[in-house]
């Protein structure tokens, strides 16, 4: 029989994930947890659903991602149950109970009929709900959600058990066999649309498998953060190639940029001085380290390599105190990573919901907590050439400091972003994705 040592990880994970419940229910004086994995909506005028996303608090419990109207009922002391629908369907094809070593440490019943299921915790006392609040009964609705067991699970979840990181190495890897066929793809002169399918079949998934939506940009697209589209013209002239691509192992993402020059030449250049600033930022990823200052150290070195470039006339401190990296470089650093991709709680102070308020004039960034062992973050810096944000900084003081005749000239490449998935931990940084490019490539 084939072992996998994520069997006995997600043992361990799973005492963890009950003492946290145990505790939490104690504190807000509930007696039983039931967390809804959620369904897809339908569609205005149609009967057909929307794609389904699983509730994140549900896959916390059990890795079951695509099943939808499952239910995890706990009570402290009791083996947590899941009622794992399973209707009478002859239109869709109703999921198999699954099969594996997992499915030992709960008890896992077929559910054929949603009504059936607040059978099985009526008796169970004072009950918190955990889900969309469209799934529950209105009887329920005074302890669905309730904010305080929310924010004390949100806050403890940006600390990975190890099963949660071994299950966030294989999403790195997972993805890194992704970038190596779409970069192959681009050198081979692909249009955006089809260097996403590569992605796709190299991953083995289709898209609503992925943890967000793939940015696969050429030229002046990568200029836009979150560029939606796949275009299925190949353009004129390739000159610049950005994607921001993830994959999901068990319901746990990642979340990898890479930037490519399609030739030797200014470009290229600026793709490895970032490349050097995000790996130097990595080494900060460590236990007691504000990730504010991560942020705030990101924009002093991208000012310090804009300054280098030439593209402004003064240094990394004075650049981020003037306003000039964040016309380059508008977006945080990173955030946290796990069950989402913006994992949950990047901005809580504390277990109380109170919030950790962001460095002032930094409105995007996503993270603001102190580091702790089992704390996994992006790390992402970037340098673009936005259009909005350029000409904004044209109308104003910041438009004395700027080359613009370097910024016309780099324009056509869109921008830069480097981004890596990383492990707080006591012995130091570990780089999820790197060490996954690393396997990939040997
Ligand atoms: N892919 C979204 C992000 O990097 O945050
Ligand atoms: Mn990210
Ligand atoms: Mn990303």
């Amino acid at each position: 029989m084939v072992t996998d040592k994520l069997d006995g990880l997600y043992r361990e994970h799973l005492q963890v994930m009950m003492r946290r419940a145990d505790r939490v229910l104690g504190e807000c004086g509930f007696d039983a947890l039931v967390v809804h994995a959620g369904s897809a909506p339908t569609q205005f005028l149609d009967d057909q659903d929307y794609p389904y996303k699983v509730n994140p608090h549900f896959k916390a419990w059990v890795p079951i991602t695509d099943n939808a109207r499952s239910i995890l009922v706990y009570r402290p002391g009791s083996k947590p149950k899941v009622l794992f629908h399973q209707p009478d369907d002859f239109w869709h094809k109703p999921a198999p109970i699954p099969q594996g070593a997992w499915t030992r440490e709960v008890e896992l019943l077929a559910l054929p009929q949603p009504s059936e299921a607040s059978a099985h915790w009526v008796k169970l006392g004072r009950t918190a709900f955990i889900g969309p609040p469209g799934e529950f009964d209105a009887a329920e609705a005074g302890a669905v959600n309730p904010a305080q067991l929310l924010n004390l699970l949100h806050f403890d979840r940006a600390i990975k058990t190890p099963y949660e990181l071994e299950c966030l190495r294989r999403a790195s890897h997972l993805a890194a066999h992704g970038h190596s066929a779409a970069r192959a793809a681009f050198d081979a002169g692909e249009s955006e649309f089809t260097t996403n399918m590569r992605y796709l079949e190299a991953c083995q998934a289709r898209e609503e498998d992925l943890p967000y939506h793939n940015i696969v940009a050429y030229n002046e697209n990568a200029a836009t953060l979150h560029y939606q589209h796949l275009d299925r013209v190949k353009p004129r002239l390739l000159r610049s190639f950005l994607i921001d691509a993830g994959a999901q192992y068990r319901g746990y993402a990642s979340d990898i940029t890479r930037t490519y020059a399609a030739d030797v030449g200014v470009f290229s250049d600026l793709v490895a001085a970032v490349d050097a600033v995000q790996q130097d930022l990595c080494q900060e990823i460590v236990v007691g380290r504000d990730f504010r200052e991560v942020h705030l150290t990101a924009h002093r070195q991208l000012g310090d390599l804009l300054h280098r470039i030439k593209l402004i006339d003064v240094g990394g401190q004075d650049a981020l105190e003037l306003g000039l990296t964040n016309v380059f470089f508008p977006h945080g650093i990173g955030h946290l990573l796990g069950l989402q991709v913006h994992d949950v709680g990047g901005i809580m102070g504390n277990s109380a919901g109170a919030e950790r308020q962001r460095p002032e004039g930094h409105p995007y960034l996503r993270l603001t907590r102190m580091l702790e062992p089992g704390v996994v973050v992006t790390v992402e810096p970037g340098i673009y050439f936005i259009d909005t944000l350029l000409a904004r900084a044209k109308s104003d003081a910041r438009r004395a400091h700027i080359d613009w005749a370097l910024v016309e000239t780099l324009h056509p490449f869109g921008g830069v972003r480097i981004e890596d998935d990383v492990a707080t931990s006591a012995a130091g940084p570990e780089n999820l994705t790197r060490n996954a490019f690393a396997a990939c490539a040997s």
